[in-house]
C-alpha cells in the first residue's frame, strides 16, 4: 500500500534534515512537506530533493484548517504525521509570546483534528526536553518527570504534549510524543547557539555568553535526532513518551571554547552580555526507556560531530550568508543592540 509521510515544518532545521533522511533510507514512501515558510523555513534546506519523484512541498499555515485540507489532499494511500512545525526559540518567545500560542498550541490542534478527521495512521509529536523545566546540578528527566515549563516556548511545547495525550485518551487517537534535548547540526538557524557562535567567529564578531555561561544543555546530533523519530514513527506504541537525548552535557562555555579551537579562532572573541531572564540552568535526559523498548541509540559522538558541524557552516558561508539577511538581521539587532 501507497504511504505517504506528512511532514510539518520541514523546511526548518530537524524537519529538513529528517526529510534528508526519508529520503536515503525511506526511498519509497511519499512525503508531503507543509510548512509556513517564516523566518526559520528555509527552502533552500530541501533543494536536493526537491525533484524527486513522491516529494511534494505545500505551502501552508497550520493554524490554517483549509491549508492543513490542502496538505492532506496532497497525501495518498495511508498516512503518517510527523509534527515538527512549531515556534521554536526561547529568546523570541520572551519578546512575544503570542506566537509560539498561536502556531505551537493552536497549530498542533488543527493538527490533532484533521489527522483525526483522515484517519492517520500515526501522529508523532515531536517535543522537547524543555517541558520538564531546570534541572540541579545532578539528575536526569525521565519520561515521569511532572512537567513544568519556564519560559513561554517551553509553556506552550507543554500545553501541545498535553492535547496529544487528550487525543489519544479521549479519541483513541494514533499519537506519540517524543522529547528530545538540545539538536545541532547543519541547517540550523544562526539564532541557535552554536550556529550562532560559528558564524560569529568565521567573522571575528564577539560571541554573546549569556549570564556566567555555566548553563548547561545536553546536546544530541541532529541526525540521531532524526533516526530516533524514524524509529519511534516505526516502532513506538501509541500514548507513549520517548525522551531522546545523547548523555552528552556541556556547558555553554565549554562549547564555546570548542567552537573556538576548532576555528583556530582567539577566546578573547567571547563577551558576556546580559542574561536570559528565567534562564534553566540544566537540561539534561534519560533516554533509557527508548533505548530499552525501541533499540535506539546515538551513532554520533560530540567529538567526531562537532568539528563536522563547524566545517559545514565553513562550506555553506553562502547558505549561511542568505539567513543571515533580512528578517534575521532585524531580529539580531532588537536581541542584541547591534
Ligand atoms: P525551526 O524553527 O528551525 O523550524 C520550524 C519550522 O516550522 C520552520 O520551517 C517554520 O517555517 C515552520 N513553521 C513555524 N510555524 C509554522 C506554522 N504556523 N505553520 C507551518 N509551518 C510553521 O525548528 P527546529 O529546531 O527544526 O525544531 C523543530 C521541532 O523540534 C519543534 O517543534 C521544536 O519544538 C522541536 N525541538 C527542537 C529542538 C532543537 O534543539 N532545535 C530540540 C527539541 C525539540
Ligand atoms: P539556545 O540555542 O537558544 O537553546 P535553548 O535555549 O532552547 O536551550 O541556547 C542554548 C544555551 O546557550 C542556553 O543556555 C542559552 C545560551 N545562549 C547564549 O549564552 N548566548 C546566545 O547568544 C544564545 C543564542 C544562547
Amino acid at each position: 500500500m501507497t504511504r505517504t509521510i506528512l511532514v510539518t515544518g520541514g523546511a526548518g532545521f530537524i524537519g529538513s534534515n529528517f526529510v534528508h533522511l526519508l529520503c536515503a533510507e525511506r526511498p519509497d514512501w511519499r512525503i508531503v512537506n507543509l510548512d509556513a515558510l517564516t523566518y526559520a523555513g528555509n527552502l533552500e534546506n530541501l533543494t536536493a530533493v526537491e525533484e524527486r519523484a513522491g516529494y511534494a512541498f505545500v505551502h501552508g499555515d497550520i493554524t490554517r484548517e483549509e491549508d492543513v485540507e490542502r496538505a492532506f489532499a496532497t497525501c495518498e494511500g495511508e498516512v503518517q504525521v510527523v509534527h515538527f512545525a512549531a515556534e521554536s526559540h526561547v529568546d523570541r518567545s520572551i519578546l512575544s509570546g503570542m506566537p509560539f500560542v498561536q502556531a505551537n498550541v493552536a497549530g498542533t490542534q488543527v493538527m490533532l483534528d484533521l489527522s483525526r478527521k483522515h484517519g492517520v495512521a500515526r501522529f508523532v509529536h515531536v517535543s522537547t526536553d524543555e517541558v520538564y523545566g531546570s534541572l540541579g546540578p545532578t539528575g536526569y528527566f525521565t519520561e515521569n518527570t511532572p512537567l513544568a515549563p519556564n519560559s513561554p516556548y517551553s509553556a506552550s511545547k507543554s500545553a501541545s504534549d498535553l492535547l496529544v495525550r487528550a487525543a489519544v485518551h479521549t479519541h483513541g487517537f494514533p499519537g506519540v510524543i517524543t522529547r528530545c534535548s538540545n539538536n545541532y547540526g547543519p541547517y540550523q538557524f544562526p539564532e541557535k547557539l552554536i550556529p550562532l557562535m560559528i558564524a560569529n567567529a568565521a567573522e571575528d564578531k564577539p560571541l554573546p555568553i549569556y549570564g556566567d555561561g555555566m548553563y548547561v544543555r545536553d546536546w544530541l546530533y541532529v541526525q540521531d535526532h532524526c533516526e530516533a523519530i524514524l524509529r519511534v514513527l516505526e516502532e513506538g506504541e501509541d500514548g507513549e513518551v520517548y525522551n531522546v537525548g545523547g548523555h552528552n552535557e556541556y556547558k555553554n562555555l565549554e562549547i564555546v571554547r570548542l567552537i573556538l579551537r576548532t576555528l583556530g579562532k582567539p577566546e578573547s572573541l567571547i563577551t558576556y552580555v546580559k542574561d536570559r531572564p528565567g534562564h534553566d540552568r540544566r537540561y539534561a535526559i534519560d533516554a533509557s526507556k527508548i533505548e530499552r523498548e525501541l533499540g535506539w541509540r546515538p551513532r554520533f559522538t560530540f567529538e567526531q560531530a562537532l568539528p563536522e558541524t563547524v566545517r559545514w557552516y565553513q562550506s555553506h558561508s553562502l547558505w549561511l550568508q542568505r539567513v543571515r539577511s533580512g528578517a534575521y538581521r532585524e531580529y539580531y539587532r532588537r536581541q542584541y543592540g547591534s
